[in-house]
């Protein structure tokens, strides 16, 4: 079996629904449940043998010890982290606990744990952090997209977190052998994403008839990739990845935010027209900008290509609609995500953004 963490999140769900859709190899899912974890993601699977759900921190060694004593994993996929810039502007010191000093205490009780395995269960197990492009910094308009050898320059207190935690698990394989394998990903999209990021806070506002937040001047360039094509990734990098090595993940989607934004307004006014004909643009309110904003980032995933043979299977065009229309089936999932500590978060970020 193998162990995930965060696996209640966006990401990590996604990747335990696809993972029992390929394998019945089982999974303990460690996840704390902080406002982003949500187990109605997991719904599919109540009462399914294959996976384990444990509330639990991965900054807490002693439950970690326990797990890995118990169910002795072949390998450990952690997602468990804070991941919103925005909250990490208005909020550091849970993305240092977590992203930081939990990735520390996790590495330490996977390497008492791997220590102690026989030679052929030591040489399988791996350790696979799932980390993002944001630790790259900002790109110029015309610079190469981020190789694996790109500097680190990360910009907001999140994506130093990251960087932090990435080099923590270098460390570990450097120091102590300890077989890790690491991705930098760039931004996600897809089911069971959480509405204070920005595309599905663009179908929720559009939705409920509110405005639609364009940060600056809306040009900032994101790469997008569909969840399920991260997933799969990942799951190349576990199973043929080289030990130590790190992988970018990436879609080869560049697009502007504000593109993005009318992309979702037409989908929308494609699939649930607004009742008085007029199309969901209206709706865009150019904000306040967010402090220290990245520009542009972009991946450059020709290594993964390469050497594991991976390749996203959706483009935008196909990921955005499949995207645009799960809201639209499951806004049951909507409603309950928007509770009052949703409610509090939205207050607290854009409140005071001036239009
Ligand atoms: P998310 O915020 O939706 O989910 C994070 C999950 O981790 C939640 O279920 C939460 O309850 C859990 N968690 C948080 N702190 C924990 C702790 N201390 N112990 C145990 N569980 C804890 O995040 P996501 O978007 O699914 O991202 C997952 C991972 O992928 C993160 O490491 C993130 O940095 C990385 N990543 C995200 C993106 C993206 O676009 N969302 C892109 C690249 C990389
Ligand atoms: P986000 O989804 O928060 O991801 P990240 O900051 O990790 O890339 O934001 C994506 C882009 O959208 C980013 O450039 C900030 C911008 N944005 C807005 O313009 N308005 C919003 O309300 C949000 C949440 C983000």
């Amino acid at each position: 079996m193998i162990l995930v963490t965060g696996g209640a999140g966006f990401i990590g769900s996604n990747f335990v629904l696809d993972w029992f859709a390929q394998s019945d190899e089982a999974v303990i899912n460690l996840d704390n449940l902080t406002y982003a974890g949500n187990l109605e993601n997991l719904a599919a699977l109540k009462g399914d043998p294959r996976h384990i759900f444990v509330q639990g921190d991965i900054g807490d060694a002693s439950v970690v010890a326990k797990l890995l004593a118990e169910y002795r994993p072949r390998a450990v996929v952690n997602f468990a982290a804070e991941s919103h810039v925005d909250r990490s502007i208005h909020g550091p010191e849970d993305f240092i606990q977590t992203n930081i000093v939990g990735t520390f205490h996790l590495l330490e009780a996977v390497r008492a744990y791997w220590s102690g395995l026989v030679d052929a269960e030591k040489s399988g197990f791996r350790f696979l952090h799932v980390s993002t492009d944001e630790v790259y910094g900002s790109l110029a308009k015309d610079e190469p997209a981020f190789s694996e050898t790109h500097r680190y320059e990360p910009n907001s207190p999140y994506s130093a977190s990251k960087a932090a935690s990435d080099h923590l698990v270098r460390a570990y394989h450097h120091t102590y052998g300890l077989p890790v394998l690491t991705t930098n990903c760039s931004n996600n999209y897809g089911p069971y994403h959480f509405p204070e990021k920005l595309i599905p806070l663009m179908i929720v506002n559009a939705l409920a008839g509110k405005p639609l937040p364009v940060y600056g001047d809306g040009q900032q360039i994101r790469d997008w990739l569909y969840v399920k094509d991260h997933c799969s990734a990942i799951r190349s990098v576990l199973e043929k990845g080289r030990l130590g090595e790190v992988y970018n993940v990436g879609g080869w989607n560049e697009k502007a935010n504000l593109d993005i934004v009318h992309t979702v307004c037409a989908l929308l006014d494609e699939l649930s027209s607004r009742v008085d004909g007029k199309s969901y643009r209206e709706q865009i309110a150019f904000v306040t900008d967010r402090p220290g904003h990245d520009r542009r980032y972009a991946i450059d995933a020709r290594k993964i290509e390469r050497e594991l043979g991976w390749k996203p299977a959706e483009t935008f065009e196909t990921g955005i609609r499949k995207t645009v229309r799960w809201y639209l089936e499951n806004q049951d999932w909507v409603s309950h995500v928007q509770s009052g500590d949703y409610r509090n978060w939205v207050e607290k970020n854009y409140a005071e953004r001036a239009r």
